[in-house]
């Protein structure tokens, strides 16, 4: 638990450097290697020799080569390629280290902006969101187990790189979608979209907004809310549930999805750390059922439940309302 950082810093290094790509066309020599790179070959033999130890590369006669796992997680080329989220954790690594500052006075420690002040963190922060929920799997997880039938328009508050519609739209021909979020998000969205999911953008609607301000654009039949409610403070989530219940059609559904906490606040144990990632980016953290379904209640909703995610990786739940 202790030295967990040496290996998460060792493989955000080695993504950024470009091991894997240099290697993902003919196995080498640490020499070559370090050629390639542009690094020392010393250091980087230290290093590929770090991710052998991890399972990443293998060896034989002094030279590696690419494993199974990064092949699949490692490769930009992949459809399950993590490395976005792998080189957004590896921007906040100062941002970590300024972590006893945050505990001691309670603040952030960067301003919590949603990365939205400069195009390349934003660019970093949204293809983030879209890489960790492909190589998890949970866009399709949700397109698959959610009964969408007789949804005709899905609003997805926050969509970010719009993953989760693009997966849900696919599934559902005759469902159209909306992607509210700021506009610094929608621009990376759209890109993004564009590149991966040709054959449904013309069924999806970018609407700029910024929920905090502004009413979402009603009426929709289903609305999605996921990875929100956990940047934002009490307040906040209890005034978008109200903008959620006058956004949905009578007998339209709210799904939130987010690591959804017992009553301690300490399990699932992705959720309690993550609320630690939480403190020192956003003014929220991860909630418990009981604080969720309060809002949802005052705001309205009924037939209020938690749905697991069954089998996968998945950390989080979803909790679903209905609007009578
Ligand atoms: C953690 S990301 C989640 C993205 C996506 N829903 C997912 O689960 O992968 C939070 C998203 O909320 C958007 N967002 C944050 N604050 C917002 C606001 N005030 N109004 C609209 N969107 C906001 C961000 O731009 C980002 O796309």
């Amino acid at each position: 638990m202790a030295a967990g950082h040496a290996e998460a810093r060792a493989l955000q290094t080695a993504l950024k450097l470009g091991v894997f790509e240099a290697l993902a066309r003919s196995d080498a020599s640490a020499d070559a290697l370090a050629h390639a790179l542009g690094c020392d070959a010393r250091a980087t033999g230290l290093l590929a020799n770090a991710m052998v130890a991890m399972g990443l590369l293998a060896k034989s006669d002094g030279r590696f080569r690419l494993g199974e796992p990064a092949r699949r997680y490692l490769l930009r080329s992949s459809p399950e390629y993590l490395g976005g989220m792998i080189l957004f954790d590896e921007a906040l690594w100062d941002v970590w280290g300024r972590l006893d500052k945050s505990v001691r006075s309670g603040r952030p420690a960067r301003t919590p902006d949603m990365f939205q002040s400069r195009p390349e963190e934003t660019f970093r922060f949204i293809s983030a969101m879209d890489s960790l929920v492909r190589a998890r799997g949970d866009a399709c997880y949700l397109a698959d187990n959610l009964d969408l039938g007789g949804v005709s328009r899905i609003m997805d508050v926050g969509g970010g790189p719009g993953t989760y519609v693009a997966a849900m739209l696919r599934r559902w021909p005759g469902m159209r979608g909306v992607i509210c979020d700021l506009p610094a998000t929608l621009a990376v969205a759209r890109q993004i979209l564009a590149e991966r999911e040709p054959d449904v953008t013309d069924r999806i609607e970018l609407v700029a907004l910024d929920y905090r301000r502004d009413e979402l654009p009603g009426p929709c039949d289903a609305l999605f809310m996921s990875n929100i409610i956990h940047s934002e403070p009490p307040e906040t989530n209890r005034m978008l549930m109200g903008k959620c219940f006058r956004a949905l059609a009578a007998c339209g559904r709210v799904i939130i999805k987010d690591h959804i906490m017992n009553a301690e606040m300490t399990e699932p144990r992705a959720g309690a750390i993550f609320s630690l990632y939480l403190l020192l980016t956003t003014h929220g953290r991860d909630y418990s059922l009981d604080e969720v379904r309060r809002w949802l209640e005052d705001a309205g909703f009924t037939a209020i439940r938690e749905l697991a995610m069954k089998g996968g990786p998945f950390t989080s739940s979803l909790v679903v309302g209905e609007k009578p």
